[in-house]
């Protein structure tokens, strides 16, 4: 399979990432084992937790760190995968508290390489931004980590594109690394949907997307299959699920989005989550989908619609239905 290289390092990355937000919780720690096996037998070896995974849910604290550390430990394969995780999440029941000071900074990276069991972080994400601080204080301190090899590259999520772009202009002039990718959320409808249950999100709009374009930096988007919201609008009736009219993709305007998805996964002959997945990765850029999976079969299929990609007259009929501005 062919890998991605991250501009500026020698990270090669699979072209799907496997998200880690379900370790351990909703999943089991076996349930998660599986999931992570399977990605690697299709070919995958990049994956993405947070230090903040699931705390959400009450009982054990890093939850998803720890599985994610445990598998490491069990199937004594570091070797080629490349491992994300993110640290500067304000705590849970304080989501307007920043907690990016170079301490905080400092504490989380500490943290997360103890429950990974690693010596290095190949990618660590800023969690959320603090626009209260200048972005100097965020490039200048991740350079420091670099330097003392805890981490390989760095990358932001949840950040707006001014800042993206002052980052990036100060790292330029400074001589410093750059973030290396973005993770804001995007998917196709993602500007259509209901406001997704957490704080702090952003998403991709069309100034997001100049600035890859202009700069070739890569996209590592998150929810960016929709919640398999197209896959379960397009089933025959009687198989949707009740709760479909609930689900945070359903608006009017996704649900004709919906049906030129349908159009085209129809006349391509594939299915439509390989509509949802191309839209993302037929781009001038590096766009590497975050996938979240509940069961190890989904992988299959998104590891099946890989080679797919949309024709330009595809792309514009799924722009104008999504309101996508791009
Ligand atoms: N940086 C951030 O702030 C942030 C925020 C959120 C998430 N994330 C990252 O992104 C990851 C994924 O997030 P997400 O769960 O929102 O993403 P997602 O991939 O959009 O949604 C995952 C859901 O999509 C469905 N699905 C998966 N494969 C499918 C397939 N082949 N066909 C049809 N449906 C399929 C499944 O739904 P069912 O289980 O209902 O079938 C699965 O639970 C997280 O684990 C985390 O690593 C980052």
């Amino acid at each position: 399979m062919d890998r991605v290289t991250l501009a500026g390092t020698t990270l090669e990355i699979s072209p799907l990432c496997l998200g880690g937000a379900p370790f351990g919780a909703p999943l089991s720690d076996a349930e998660s084992f599986a999931l992570l096996d399977h990605f690697v037998e299709l070919g995958g070896n990049f994956i993405d937790t947070a230090r903040i995974y699931s705390d959400w849910i009450p009982g054990e604290k890093r939850r998803s760190e720890r599985v994610l550390g445990d598998w490491l430990q069990a199937r004594r394969t570091r070797d080629g995968l490349v491992i994300a995780t993110k640290g500067a999440h304000p705590d849970l029941d304080r989501a307007s508290s920043p907690r990016t000071s170079a301490a905080d900074l400092r504490s989380d990276l500490e943290g997360s390489l103890q429950k990974l069991r690693i010596e290095t972080i190949d990618l660590y994400w800023l969690h959320r931004d603090d626009p209260t601080r200048p972005v100097e204080h965020f490039v200048d301190t991740l350079n420091v980590f670099l330097r003392e090899g805890k981490i390989r590259a760095w990358g932001v999520s949840n950040w707006t594109t001014p800042r993206l772009r002052a980052a990036h202009d100060y790292a330029q002039r400074s001589g410093q690394l750059c973030f290396v990718a973005n993770q804001p959320f995007w998917c196709l409808g993602h500007l259509q949907a209901k406001p997704p249950g957490f704080d702090g999100w952003v998403k991709l709009d069309a100034a997001m997307h100049a600035f890859h374009a202009e700069t070739g930096i890569a996209v590592i988007p998150y929810t960016a299959q929709a919640k398999g919201f197209f896959t379960k609008l397009n089933l025959p009736f009687w198989k949707r699920p009740l709760e479909l009219a609930r689900h945070e993709f359903h608006t009017p305007a996704n649900v004709a989005l919906g049906r030129v998805v349908a159009e085209i996964a129809g006349a391509r002959g594939v299915t439509s989550n390989a509509v949802v997945l191309a839209y993302l990765w037929t781009r001038a850029f590096p766009v590497v989908p975050i996938i979240g999976a509940s069961r190890p079969v989904q992988l299959d299929d998104n590891f099946a619609a890989l080679g797919f990609r949309l024709t330009p007259a595809e792309m514009r009929a799924l722009e104008t239905a999504s309101c996508s501005g791009l």
